[in-house]
């Protein structure tokens, strides 16, 4: 398997493609334009086959790192851990906190993240999130070890 980061901008057509497929087959993502609010993303391939990605950006004021703003992976290629090669990478890299906010009925996801170490550090609720009312959400992180 590979991972690479590509920056927004040089997300080609044929990229933005497969990320929509990718994304249409996860009922549990509601976002469907997080593209809009990335400056890169990490994408995983097997096989010359893009598996899975990443999308991120840059953050500061009370939070400083870098916020998760959409990661998916293919359906034949959830619950194996593999969320973890976009973590490690991003840390491996630029060594700072991650963020990410979390529907509070994404147990997946909610599970997937704890396991990693990320622990919730906020509760918000959003009168409207893409077609759902009160959307409440955990917003959690992952603390980098300055040791
Ligand atoms: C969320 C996601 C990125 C996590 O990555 P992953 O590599 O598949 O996750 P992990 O393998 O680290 O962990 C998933 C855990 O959830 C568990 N799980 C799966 N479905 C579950 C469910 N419906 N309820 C409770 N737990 C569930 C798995 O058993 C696993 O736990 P385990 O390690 O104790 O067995 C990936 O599964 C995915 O793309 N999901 C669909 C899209 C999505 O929801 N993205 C997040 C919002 S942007």
């Amino acid at each position: 398997m590979k991972i690479y980061d590509i920056e927004k901008e040089n997300i080609s057509e044929k990229i933005e493609t497969r990320l929509n497929e990718l994304f249409s087959e996860n009922e549990n993502v509601h976002c469907n334009d997080a593209i809009k609010y990335c400056s890169a993303c990490l994408i995983l391939e097997n096989e010359k086959n893009i598996i899975g990605y990443c999308m991120y950006h840059f953050i500061s004021g009370n939070y400083n790192g870098i916020y998760l703003d959409q990661g998916v992976l293919a359906k034949k290629y959830q619950n194996m851990k593999l969320s973890q090669k976009f973590y490690d990478y991003l840390i491996e890299k630029y060594h700072c906190n991650l963020y990410a906010h979390v529907s509070i009925y994404n147990r997946q996801s909610m599970k997937s993240l704890c396991k990693y170490g990320f622990i919730p550090i906020e509760v918000s609720i959003d009168k409207e999130f893409y077609g759902i009312e009160n959307y409440t959400s955990l917003l959690l992180v992952k603390e980098i070890n300055t040791n």
